[in-house]
């Protein structure tokens, strides 16, 4: 396949034009594609960034995003007060790297990682880093675990469901482990123990089930996927581990579900990933991952780089990494603390689940699932009528608002779903209006006498 990058269609003119009140004498275009011979005043450069990305999607309304958009004033100060800290310069800017090992503390506390002093952890651009490293440990681990029993390192698997999140597709096709889909179905639309254990072998890497799947929000069943696990290992002897991709549990479940056992409370969980730039409420891009306790992580895939005249360990795919998110992980942390985290996703959670329950009560919809695990839900059309739910989602667009209409994945993609994800800032308040907005775009396409032309609601893959 032909891989194509930045196709995004070439503008008409190949000058951006300067508006004429902030150009300078003989100022009246710079080149769109060709770097410009000569440089702008800093306001002049500003300016046409600035009205440029002013088309860009309202970042309040954009109900498909997972990443937060809105940080209160005193964070964006302390990020444009750090926006020069580099992670990896652990001994130049020794303090931050000292407030990235107190919020690993903090997570693998929150997670309950039997000693939070000797689990390790680092942080990453994104859940998806965080996943690959995860990924990768366990990848290390089955090798080395073979070669000391004499077996063939050849054709490792890891094992999710077919809903699994993109990135790990992405991990088996970069890093040569074969993927194992256990695909989902309309009665149960998540990784199940039963689907499990007819996909692990000896082969197995890993299973990875996901707190808060992407396209519907709800958690899969770890407890029970790690208690098949077990019996699967008294019965044969194979001792497979897990990973959470809690990307966006991670932040939600210790507070508004803190009696459910998904983390390092179960023995077989070894490594957890979550963004904090999702529901940790820390602007893009911020990633963590936590292994349980050394012995989870192999020493081999470990780095040192100076720190303090001394060395520091570690792990992840780039060198050089913007500090300031974690910084502001860590103004999240100190402000907010368990009561202030457990306030915003309940506040979230109210959202979602009042607007689930209306959008269950429209005659046209029916939920798939109800925002009562992460502030996440989805609901498809109960009938093939005239228009379609990718109608709907070009209507809703019109008024501002995004929301993404997308397939199942595969054994389910006949069934289209659409999916709100609310986030802090998406108030009450605003949850009426898009309301008043969906019933009002509901009933123009119930009224139509023809659907919207094929081509302006376009079936589009979606990742978020
Ligand atoms: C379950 C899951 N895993 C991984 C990711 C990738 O996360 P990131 O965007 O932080 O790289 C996502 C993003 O939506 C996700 O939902």
């Amino acid at each position: 396949m032909t891989k194509r990058f930045h196709q995004a269609g070439r503008h008409p003119s190949d000058e951006v034009r300067i508006n004429p009140l902030f150009a300078r004498h003989g100022e009246a275009s710079v080149p769109r594609y060709r770097l410009p011979d000569e440089g702008l005043l800093p306001e002049t450069a500003y300016q046409i960034v600035h009205d440029e990305i002013a088309l860009d999607g309202n970042a309040r309304l954009n109900l498909a995003t997972f990443v937060t958009t809105w940080m209160e004033p005193e964070a964006a100060r302390l990020y444009v007060e750090t926006a020069d800290k580099n992670m990896i310069d652990k001994d130049e800017y020794p303090q931050t790297a000292a407030i990235e090992d107190r919020c690993i503390r903090m997570l693998a506390d929150l997670w309950h990682a039997p000693d939070p002093h000797q689990a390790v952890g680092v942080s990453t651009t994104g859940s998806s880093e965080a996943c690959m490293l995860g990924g990768l440990a366990f990848k290390r681990r089955w090798q080395n675990q073979r070669r000391q029993q004499g077996k063939s390192i050849e054709h490792p698997n890891i094992v999710f469901s077919s809903a699994v999140q993109v990135v790990w597709e992405k991990f088996a096709r970069y890093f040569e482990v074969e993927p194992r889909y256990v695909d989902v179905t309309p009665e149960r639309p998540h990784l199940t123990p039963e689907g499990v254990l007819e996909a692990v072998d000896e082969n197995t890497i890993a299973v990875v089930p996901v707190l808060g799947v992407t396209y519907t929000g709800i958690y899969e069943p770890v407890r029970d996927i790690c208690l098949a696990l077990d019996q699967y290992q008294r019965d044969t002897g194979i001792d497979i581990p897990v990973h959470v991709d809690a990307a966006s549990g991670g932040f939600v479940a210790p507070f508004l579900q803190p009696d459910l056992a998904w983390d390092f409370r179960l023995p077989r969980v070894q490594s957890i990933n979550t963004s904090g730039h999702k529901y940790g409420l820390v602007y893009p891009g911020l990633g963590w991952a936590i292994w349980r306790d050394r012995s989870a992580l192999p020493e081999d895939l470990v780095f040192e780089v100076s720190y303090l005249g001394g060395s520091m360990p570690t792990f992840g795919l780039n060198f050089s990494r913007p500090g300031a998110q974690v910084l502001m992980q860590y103004y999240n942390f100190l402000r907010l603390g368990r009561e202030g985290y457990y306030q915003v996703q309940k506040a979230s959670q109210e959202v979602a689940r009042h607007l689930a329950g209306e959008i269950a009560g429209m005659a046209p919809f029916e939920l798939i699932s109800d925002g009562s695990d992460i502030p996440v839900f989805a609901w498809k059309k109960r009938e093939d009528t005239g228009w379609t739910l990718h109608d709907l989602s070009h209507l809703m667009r019109e008024r501002g608002w995004q929301v993404p209409a997308y397939p199942l994945p595969s054994a389910m993609e006949d069934v289209t779903i659409m999916r709100v994800v609310v986030r802090n800032s998406f108030s009450m308040d605003l949850a009426h209006l898009f309301l008043e907005d969906l019933k009002r775009a509901v009933d123009q396409l119930e009224r139509a006498d023809q659907p919207l032309p094929a081509h302006i609601t376009e079936k589009r893959p979606f990742h978020h």
